[in-house]
């Protein structure tokens, strides 16, 4: 197991359309390990692939903390089929946007399709917190932040914050490249 560096707003990676999964093999069940055990060092209740630098279709959701006594989940090609219910505004932070947290508006249900780890499917519906969630890293997927939801005079305010931020990525690139991980 191992702790991996989380890229910042303004990586290009996280704006990259990430790939599917198409080999369901030991890397696979490794780099999801390694993204749970990351995503708790850094109190985060969720953790989308190229978070980590890799540009593929893979999420995991700290489920434990939403409803008690579950496992982390590891979802592998997460498609969102439907989003319904009521519409919610609730405050989200991002690992890739330190600093930052905003009300953003989703619906309390979807409808997930997604594969395991051995490659088997699944669909299933998931409300609340867990499907707000799931929402917030498939976005990741598609290369996009819960601040692109945003309105333009919102934007401006955290204008400053999110370039300082954007500068962070870029000087962690260098040293992500000097390290071979980028
Ligand atoms: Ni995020």
């Amino acid at each position: 197991m191992a702790l991996l560096p989380i890229r910042k707003y303004g990586d290009p990676v996280l704006r990259a359309k990430a790939k599917p999964v198409e080999v369901f093999d030991e890397t696979l069940a490794i780099l999801a390990e390694d993204m749970i055990e990351t995503m708790r060092a850094a109190e985060g209740i969720g953790l989308a692939a190229p978070q980590v630098g890799k540009s593929i279709c893979l999420i995991v959701v700290e489920t434990g903390l939403i409803e008690e006594g579950e496992d982390p989940s590891i979802f592998v090609n997460p498609v969102i089929l439907d989003r319904y219910g009521e519409k919610i505004c609730m405050e989200e932070g991002c690992l890739s946007v330190p600093g930052i947290t905003e009300e953003v508006t989703r619906e309390e249900s979807i409808k997930l399709r997604y594969q395991d780890l051995s490659g088997q499917a699944f669909e299933g519906d998931c409300h609340g917190t867990l499907a707000r969630v799931i929402m917030h890293e498939v976005d990741h997927l598609l290369g996009n932040f819960f601040t692109d939801y945003l309105g333009s005079m919102k934007l401006r305010m955290l204008s400053k914050k999110l370039g300082a931020l954007q500068f962070e990525a870029q000087k962690d690139l260098i040293e992500f490249r000097k390290m071979g991980v980028a």
